[in-house]
């Protein structure tokens, strides 16, 4: 709990959220929204879903709306690949980006066009011709929106404080011939709505690793591994196989493995589970998604 008992989420390196943050995150983004003609969501590849919150669906109305699935660098291609036959279902518009290398990132005009066709065919029809296209970029934090906003507007450095409700005056980048990306994202809170999606953005580091007990995290971790990702278990930590065995034996099987005991004999535990989500967090299991698209 934060301060005057109310519930605080931490957040990556100095974010702190209480419900004030959030309810002036919330208005700036509908101020933000008034202004443009398309929302691009910048989302998490490895956690398409908790890297959502969905109340932007709300605040978003009827405007057309992109998906930049980033960290496609990080994330398991085959269900990249999936997520983004969900996404288009869902009427949006989806660019692949590793905003980091920049890869995706120069077809992101092209991607708002497309996702804006109907309304440049309307806005032809009535003669509104010349007429500039503004788009913002929001999402949760350490998704990547400032660097992403910072490839796009060919900067070094993001001018983007992140912290949530700051306003500053608006500014807008050209991006292209008639497409304008107002400078500063939009930041959203992460939505906890059920254990699995606060596990999920732990994985990822995205809610620092104090919210969840660090063995816990671990365990839900090798568990995951275990069903979709074995043979990365396997091959990273030498085990002969991972089937059958709960979590809590896995995770003792890998600091045997690595020989990380305490004064005794006892296997540190503690410390192969920070080890675990380091090694996976550094990308030394692979390119790993966390979450299958809802088959509803
Ligand atoms: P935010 O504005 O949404 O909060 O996220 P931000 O751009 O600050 O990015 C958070 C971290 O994620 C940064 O790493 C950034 O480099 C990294 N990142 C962003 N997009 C991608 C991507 O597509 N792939 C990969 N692999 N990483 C990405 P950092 O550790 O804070 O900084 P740095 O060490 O990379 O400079």
């Amino acid at each position: 709990m934060g301060k005057d008992n109310q519930p605080e989420y931490q957040l990556g390196p100095n974010i702190h959220w209480y419900p004030g943050h959030m309810t002036r995150a919330r208005r700036k983004m509908e101020e933000d929204l008034r202004l443009v003609d398309l929302l691009a969501e910048v989302v998490d590849a490895r956690i398409p879903r908790s890297s959502r919150n969905p109340d932007i669906d709300v605040m978003a109305g009827d405007r057309p709306r992109l998906i930049i699935l980033n960290r496609v660098d990080q994330a398991d291609p085959a269900m990249t690949a999936q997520w983004l036959v969900w996404f288009k279902k869902q009427g949006w518009g989806v660019l692949e980006t590793d905003a980091k290398q920049g890869k995706g990132v120069s077809q992101f005009p092209a991607a708002a066009r497309a996702a804006l066709k109907d309304k440049l065919q309307s806005w032809r029809a009535k003669g509104q011709v010349g007429r500039p296209i503004r788009v913002m970029v929001a999402g949760i934090p350490n998704v990547g929106k400032s660097t992403f906003i910072n490839k796009l507007a060919g900067r070094k450095s993001a001018k983007a404080g992140d912290r949530p409700g700051v306003t500053r005056g608006k500014q807008w980048v050209t991006i292209d011939r008639g497409l304008e990306l107002l400078d500063t994202p939009g930041i959203l809170w992460p939505k906890f709505e059920d254990h699995i999606t606060g596990l999920h953005l732990a994985f990822t580091g995205a809610v620092r690793d104090e919210v969840i007990e660090t063995e816990e995290l671990a365990c839900a971790l090798l568990e995951l591994l275990q069903s979709h990702y074995p043979r990365a278990l396997e091959e990273r930590y030498k085990l002969a196989q991972v089937s059958g065995q709960s979590p809590w034996e896995l995770l003792e099987q890998c600091a045997r493995k690595r020989g990380m005991l305490l004064s005794g004999g006892v296997l540190d535990t503690q410390r192969m589970s920070a080890v675990l989500l380091d090694e996976l967090r550094g990308g030394k299991l692979g390119r790993l998604t966390f979450e299958v698209p809802d088959e509803r």
